[in-house]
């Protein structure tokens, strides 16, 4: 009989913890023993009002930050084996990340900061352009690739972006609030974006304190207080 594959879960936590200031007076115990796991394919909201602790969690998962105690797999990598080297190759790897404010770089052109994700040396400049003009008709944009952020609207600018996290094709595209500075139709078409990229098997982990924005993911989690709960949907 063939061995059928083990296929890790892209996101896998067990009793993930974070506390800052440790000890001190000042110590927030701002995550108290997560258990996550998402796997590949799946679309998911991470929801919970102000201070509850989604932040750190984005933080731990895009490995920005490492746990108090606690596991966190990252496509099957356990992260605490890594030194800070091979954390940052598999952040560029592992993860897109898609913030509020889009953070965009201004002189540079939509395809430039497509392409920046990338790296210089390892891939020729026709190649980088190539690639970075095809995020962009991913996402809707390829008529746009010459325009700087300046030049786009609010809704463009986010698809911009999300090129850019794309373009290493992670496993897990990571979006913290990126909805939070577009008007609500302009949102509803980033999330009809999330959905494609889903159908087209991509995993996006969608953190957000809106319950409407929330709604579009396949699943929900809600954080209260450092702690992790799956909201159950008829
Ligand atoms: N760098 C930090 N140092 C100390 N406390 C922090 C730090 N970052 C967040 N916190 C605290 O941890 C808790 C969770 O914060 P955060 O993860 O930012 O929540 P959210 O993103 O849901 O608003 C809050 O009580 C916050 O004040
Ligand atoms: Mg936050």
């Amino acid at each position: 009989m063939e061995p059928v594959p083990m296929v890790p879960p892209v996101i896998e936590t067990r009793g993930l913890r974070k506390v800052y200031s440790e000890g001190s007076e000042a110590e927030v115990v701002a995550l108290k023993g997560v258990d996550l796991v998402i796997n590949r394919g799946d679309f998911v909201a991470i929801m919970g009002p102000s201070g509850s602790g989604k932040s750190t969690l984005m933080n731990l998962i895009g490995c920005l930050d490492t746990p108090s105690d606690g596991l966190y797999a990252c496509d099957g990598i356990d992260v605490a084996t890594l030194d800070a080297e091979e954390l940052a190759t598999l952040r560029r790897e592992k993860i897109g990340f898609v913030f509020q404010g889009f953070h965009l770089l201004p002189r540079m052109s939509a395809l430039d900061n497509v392409a920046m994700p990338l790296g210089y040396a390892r891939i020729p400049p026709h190649e980088r352009r190539e690639r970075a003009q095809a995020a962009l008709e991913s996402v809707g944009l390829g008529e746009r690739s010459h325009h700087r952020p300046n030049e786009l609207s609010g809704g463009q600018q986010q698809r911009v972006a999300i090129a850019r996290a794309l373009i290493n094709q992670p496993p897990i595209l990571l979006a913290d609030e990126p909805t939070g500075a577009l008007d609500s139709k302009t949102g509803e078409e980033i999330l009809s974006l999330f959905k494609q990229l889903r159908d087209d098997g991509h995993t996006v982990v969608l953190i957000t304190h809106d319950q409407e924005v929330a709604e579009h993911a396949d699943r929900i989690f809600v954080m209260r207080d450092g702690e992790m709960h799956e909201e159950v949907r008829a």
